[in-house]
């Protein structure tokens, strides 16, 4: 105790700067000065050496990331250690510490999976489905979350913690530890902007909530990869990395702008759902519905032409809350399969949020899928309420069941609304539940393909078609198409008639 912190003025006295008469003065101590810096240099290099010993057992580092060689390696910004300082005070931040992660095994087929198992359990099954092929959910709030809660500064929040820990009042529902729970491989992160900035600042809060997505990728390079391919889902999954595509939410991102569209598909955006909870001036929502009316009888010709342009560059078309009007048009426009990013089963649950039957026949005859929505709001109601509980797992199952039963296995997926969503299912109630839904289905019989089409395979399927859409129009020239002056709304724009 003592020794140490004479040893730490002793340090203090030899890195301040000797005037030369000091140093004369000092001569006749020269051996007793030696002595003192030979055991100085040893109690450093030991230190150095037990600093080394203390990373190794506390730093799980994975076989390609090397733990730095000696503490003068820290990052130039990284303030050096100070000689005033106790040498085991580190004043810079932490070295890269990645989460210990589920290992996978080398991409093992789900029956290889379920060789360790005499007799698997249903979550089991699940679990082995989710572990060999990716889990892609269609749509996740959590950009938007950022935004509200700590206005989009990523930097001011550890992912790799349990938020519900860190933000107790927030619903929040995804982080790291709990995507890796829940065996989630990839996400469709929602760009989304409220409908009451359309005709204001719109198309200046959706491309801060793109960058807010790409912070929060860039942030956990270890964990995160952007990708914006069918084959870049498969690639980062093989990669053991977690997959992140963008979708923009809502037509009023674009400002009715075909420049816009494109330039968000450059920025990496790869789906749009058509409208929000509101019309563009070129679409109807689905509120439409619950007023029996339409305002384009679905889309205008200019809203026709964004469809036709999303084909060609290939972002795909997303028909969750758009207008039953809407679906139709856009179905009989579009040339590539479609997507409902997250909507459940009107048939189930009356919610004009939610797919009618008919609608779906003109997905199966298009290929497209839909995604089905764990908002209880839009799984547990008439005519199928049961108002004892929110909602259950089982009752989203029924929804992904009837889809399943009237179009078949190959138009079905997930698009939790996780974030998006103020309350969840009992059995859901974050993202590291998935594999509940899973394991209910596989008591209900399906079979570990039908769940792997459930999980990813039926989007890889749409996107990669989409895909072959924009290459088979690639001759096309970009639609140049304006909204007519007739149909602008809003006036606090600058455009020249
Ligand atoms: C959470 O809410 C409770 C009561 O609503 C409040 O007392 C508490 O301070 C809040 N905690 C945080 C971290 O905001
Ligand atoms: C909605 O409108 C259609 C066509 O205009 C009409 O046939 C139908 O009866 C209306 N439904 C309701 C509930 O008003
Ligand atoms: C589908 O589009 C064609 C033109 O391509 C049009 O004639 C037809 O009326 C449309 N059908 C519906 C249901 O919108
Ligand atoms: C279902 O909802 C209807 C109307 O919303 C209500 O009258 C009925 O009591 C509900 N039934 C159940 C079983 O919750
Ligand atoms: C612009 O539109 C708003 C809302 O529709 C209206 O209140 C305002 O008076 C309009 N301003 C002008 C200059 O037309
Ligand atoms: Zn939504």
């Amino acid at each position: 105790m003592t020794s140490y912190s004479s040893q730490s003025d002793i340090v203090s006295n030899l890195s301040a700067p000797y005037p030369q008469q000091a140093m004369n003065k000092r001569i006749i101590y020269g051996l007793g000065a030696v002595a003192v810096v030979v055991i100085l240099a040893l109690s450093i290099a030991l230190g150095v050496v037990a600093n080394k010993d203390r990373d190794k057992q506390t730093y799980n580092y994975p076989p390609n990331v090397q733990p730095s060689s000696s503490v003068s390696q820290q990052p130039a910004t990284c303030p050096q250690q100070t000689t005033s300082c106790k040498p085991q005070v580190i004043m810079c931040p932490e070295p890269y510490r990645p989460e210990p992660e589920i290992k996978r095994p080398e991409m093992p087929t789900t029956a290889d999976c379920l060789k360790q198992y005499g007799n698997p359990t249903d979550l089991q099954i699940a679990n082995c489905v989710l572990e060999s092929y990716p889990l892609i959910d269609g749509h996740n709030d959590l950009a938007y979350w950022y935004y509200e809660t700590v206005h989009n500064k990523v930097y001011s929040v550890d992912m790799r913690k349990n938020l519900k820990v860190l933000y107790p009042n927030s619903t929040i529902h995804t982080d790291i530890p709990r995507i890796r729970q829940g065996r989630l491989s990839a996400q469709f992160w929602a760009v989304y902007v409220d409908c009451g900035s359309q005709y204001k600042d719109a198309v200046k809060l959706s491309l801060d909530q793109v960058d807010t997505v790409k912070k929060f990728i860039r942030k956990y390079p270890d964990v995160f990869k952007f990708v914006t391919t069918a084959q870049g889902i498969l690639d980062a999954f093989k990669e053991q990395k977690f997959a992140s595509l963008m979708g923009l939410e809502g037509g009023h991102s674009i400002d009715s702008s075909l420049g816009n569209l494109r330039m968000f598909y450059n920025l990496g955006i790869r789906y749009m759902t058509v409208t929000h909870s509101c019309n563009t001036p070129w679409a109807d929502n689905w509120h439409m519905d619950d007023h029996n009316t339409t305002e384009f009888n679905g889309l205008s010709e200019f809203g026709k032409v964004v469809i036709k342009e999303m084909n060609r560059l290939g972002m795909l078309v997303d028909l969750s809350h758009v207008a039953k009007a809407t679906m139709i048009a856009a179905l009989n426009v579009t040339e590539a399969p479609v997507i409902f990013s997250h909507s459940s089963a009107y048939k189930i649950c009356n919610h004009h949020r939610n797919v009618p039957d008919d609608v779906l026949q003109l997905v199966k005859t298009n290929g497209g899928i839909v995604m089905v929505n764990f908002y209880p709001n839009f799984v547990n109601c008439p005519p199928n309420n049961d108002s004892s509980v929110l909602a259950t797992v089982q009752q989203v199952a029924n929804h992904v069941d009837h889809i399943k039963n009237l179009i078949g296995v190959d138009h079905v997926g997930i698009g939790g609304d996780y974030d998006g969503i103020p309350t969840t299912p009992v059995g859901l109630e974050d993202v590291s539940k998935y594999p509940n839904l899973f394991a209910e289905l596989s008591r209900r019989h399906w079979s570990t393909k039908d769940l792997e089409k459930l999980a990813g395979r039926n989007l890889i399927r749409v996107f990669k078609m989409a895909e072959k859409v924009r290459d088979r129009l690639s001759y096309l020239p970009p639609y140049e198409d304006i909204l007519p002056v007739a149909e602008r709304r809003g006036n606090c724009s600058t455009l020249i008639e």
